[in-house]
């Protein structure tokens, strides 16, 4: 379910943000500032694995600042379209398939950071499935290296059903996109997964043709708390949640 949204999503994904290159840059940036205050002395040359790179909003941002990213997703069209993004800005970057879960197998070891950041992981639906992945991504990291993820902060979000976020409106070649998502919590609004649609309902501005789109997927609304704890768990040190330094709170962890 989860590749199939993202995959539909994929040539999309960027009117998510008012201005997406404003945010490559910005998001690079400041993970790149975050990584260099948690584990001083790397600069901006480091290896860096991106576990769930999407079209590459923060994989561009830091690859463009000089760091060595390899990156990897579970949607084939996401990593097909982060390609050509990054071919477009000349960087160059190591893109691949893959499920999270299985991040060491694929990837082997050796980063100085690994990462997944943007809300990724809680697409898990289970603490096992999510130490799962934790743990092979602890395994990619150097001794010392960091573990970067960054999540929605579910403890403030509202349970319920029908409850609708807005993301506004883009116009782009003639078209009007406005966007929102619904959520509906299992148990009646009071479970800890929510079914999302994301509807693009898009307007011709020549013609005023209006079409709906909409994609389905599923998140666990995991706690912060508990994200550190299977952080821990999956054999990772001084994890620890850290706000402000980027628009979502950012754990950190260190492989020993
Ligand atoms: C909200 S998007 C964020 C993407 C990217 N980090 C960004 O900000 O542009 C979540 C991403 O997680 C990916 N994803 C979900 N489950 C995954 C899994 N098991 N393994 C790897 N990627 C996964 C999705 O395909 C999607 O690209």
């Amino acid at each position: 379910m989860t590749d199939d949204f993202y995959d539909e999503l994929a040539p999309l994904y960027h009117l998510i943000y008012p201005d997406w290159n404003e945010s490559i840059r910005l998001q690079g940036d400041k993970l790149s500032q975050l990584i260099e205050a948690e584990w001083p002395g790397g600069g901006a040359h480091r290896k860096v694995l991106d576990v769930s790179c999407g079209i590459g909003t923060q994989t561009l941002g830091l690859a463009a600042l000089g760091h060595v990213v390899t990156a990897s997703d579970l949607s084939a069209n996401e990593i097909e379209r982060a390609r050509h993004e990054a071919k477009l800005r000349g960087l160059d970057i190591a893109f691949s398939v893959c499920d999270m879960r299985e991040a060491h197998t694929h990837h082997g070891s050796g980063f100085d950071i690994v990462m997944s950041c943007d809300n990724s992981m809680p697409h898990l639906q289970t603490d096992s499935d999510l130490l799962t992945a934790l743990r092979q991504m602890t395994a990619c990291l150097r001794p010392g290296g960091g573990c970067v993820v960054s999540v929605r902060d579910y403890e403030k979000e509202e349970r319920g059903s029908n409850i609708v976020k807005h993301y506004g409106a883009r116009v782009e070649n003639g078209q009007r996109h406005v966007l929102f998502q619904v959520w509906d919590f299992d148990d009646g609004g009071t479970g800890e997964h929510y079914d999302l649609g994301f509807f693009f309902v898009t307007e011709d501005l020549a013609t005023h043709a209006v079409s709906t789109r909409v994609m389905r997927s599923r998140y666990y609304a995991i706690s912060t708390t508990r994200l550190c704890e299977l952080m821990h768990e999956a054999g990772l040190k001084d994890v620890r949640r850290i706000d402000g330094a980027f628009f979502q709170p950012v754990l950190v962890g260190t492989r020993p």
